[in-house]
């Protein structure tokens, strides 16, 4: 049966490998950076709902099914959904939504391992002291003077790219499993201290109400960009946890598995959310300052509180930690792909991979600077234009890759993939490998990859091809 072949790159020692690989995956700036300033964004409570309900009904139903594919097929993405295709009797092609998916994946850690790099300088920054008693305009100008600088960002961006290719160039046992055993206690540890302080500054309460208070008349605003967040946070629709899924053991649960992956990462990112608001309303701000909420209010907030500068700077590792062990999973699909294709060591897969991810980064790099003007995309009065130099409409570089990946290819891969697990695979298929106890469960949850999910998707999707 194919769920008894063994991936030629390794395997995890135990189903808790897999979860901390995925867990590893899933909380990163996603969590960290994104979801509190969304939530700031979006008026708290309501979004926080949508957001969960986005978890339940659609994030995990695409986590199962591309756990579950690549454990059945156990390569890489392309390889597995090839593979697995031709067993069901169905087309080849489908293996291009992981193609698709591995390319995303690249696209993302290019401009992914930028912002991660911020968190790097910002570690040196805390480290040394550079934010004692500092100002809303000193903030935003040591903010404005990290981004101006080319030279300060490819460094940050050079270093982080190289941690992650270190860790994949090692290989899924010693590379990613061993380091992974590290990074994710570390992270829980950090987290909870970050906690314990903010329950210290006498504005728990109030961070806690802003998270949780219900205003109904808010969920219209934040359910698309909740829909969003879910498969960004969750890794799900490039092929990271389809990869991860190829090492887990033959013998592992896979629904109470991916559910507490699911948990873990929500509860990190509620966590986070409970250690930061507490710790803005200490220092008088406001929650809503949109991305700059981490980069920007946090180190006024942590500027100016007691303490506020070892936290700052146990905040600022726990964010290159968590996007550290993010970076690697997105790595990972290319690279047992193309040791898969090419009979190629890992090592020189890895090299190749990261030095080109680094180059379509450098073209983030530049947007924040120099290269401001460079926009894409562009609808102007004469028609449209796919590059035009310091056009008023259209996204500069960054702003293009992490649209085409989060809003475009993210929902088409995730898709894909639970279309492939729901239709292709089939009912009997999916029950195998799942092996539920409980029947009713099973429909419960074969009903939710079949017909709930990819309706969730299509729905988004084209409400944002459309807005
Ligand atoms: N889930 C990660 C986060 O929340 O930061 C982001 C991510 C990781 C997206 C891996 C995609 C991916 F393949």
């Amino acid at each position: 049966m194919a769920k008894d072949k063994v991936s030629i790159h390794g395997a995890w020692a135990s189903r808790w490998v897999f979860i901390l690989a995925a867990t590893g995956s899933a909380v990163g700036l996603g969590n960290i950076w994104k979801f509190p300033y969304m939530t700031g964004v979006y008026g708290g409570g309501a979004f926080v709902a949508m957001y969960l309900l986005c978890i339940a009904l659609v994030g995990l139903p695409i986590m199962l099914a591309e756990t579950l594919i690549g454990r059945r097929g156990r390569q890489s993405p392309v390889n597995a959904m090839k593979a697995l295709a031709v067993e069901a009797g169905a087309s080849r092609h489908w293996s291009l939504a992981a193609l698709i998916g591995m390319v995303a994946a690249l696209l993302i850690l290019s401009f992914y391992s930028v912002v991660a790099g911020w968190s790097l300088d910002y570690i040196v920054g805390m480290g040394r002291g550079a934010f004692g008693g500092i100002t809303a305009e000193g903030a935003g100008a040591a903010f404005g003077g990290l981004t101006d600088d080319p030279w300060r960002l490819t460094l940050w961006h050079t270093l982080f790219m190289v941690l992650t290719a270190v860790v994949i160039g090692r290989g899924v046992v010693a590379g990613l499993e061993r380091s992974l055993r590290i990074m994710m206690p570390l992270l829980f540890g950090l987290l909870v201290v970050l906690l314990g302080y903010s329950l210290t500054t006498g504005y728990f309460m109030q961070g806690f109400d802003f998270l949780f208070h219900f205003d109904p008349d808010k969920v219209r605003g934040g359910i698309l960009a909740a829909m969003g967040h879910a498969f960004f946070t969750l890794s799900v629709g490039v092929g990271s946890i389809m990869v991860y899924g190829a090492y887990m053991p033959k013998n592992a649960s896979i629904g109470g598995t991916v559910l507490a992956v699911g948990l873990l990462d929500t509860l990190v990112a509620l966590t986070a959310g409970l250690a930061l608001f507490p710790i803005v309303f200490a220092a008088g701000l406001e929650p809503g300052g949109g991305p700059g909420l981490m980069f920007v209010t946090l180190p006024i907030a942590f500027g100016n509180v007691a303490f506020g500068q070892a936290m700052g700077l146990v905040f600022f590792v726990l964010v290159a930690v968590a996007a550290w062990s993010s970076s690697i999973s997105m790595l990972e699909p290319a690279v047992a792909y193309f040791v898969e294709r090419t009979g190629r060591s890992r090592a020189q897969v890895t090299s190749v991979l990261a030095l080109l991810c680094w180059l379509v980064g450098m073209g983030t790099v530049l947007s924040f600077n120099v290269g401001a003007e460079a926009k894409f995309f562009v609808f102007g009065d004469d028609g449209f234009h796919l590059f035009q130099w310091g056009a008023e409409g259209g996204r500069n570089f960054f702003d293009s890759v992490d649209y085409l990946t989060s809003r475009i290819l993210l929902p088409l891969g995730g898709l894909a993939f639970v279309l492939f697990a729901g239709w292709v695979l089939g009912r009997e298929a999916v029950r195998d490998e799942l092996s539920m106890r409980y029947p009713r469960l099973f429909t419960l949850v074969f009903w939710l990859i079949r017909i709930v999910a990819p309706l969730g998707v299509l729905i988004v999707f084209v409400a944002e091809l459309t807005k």
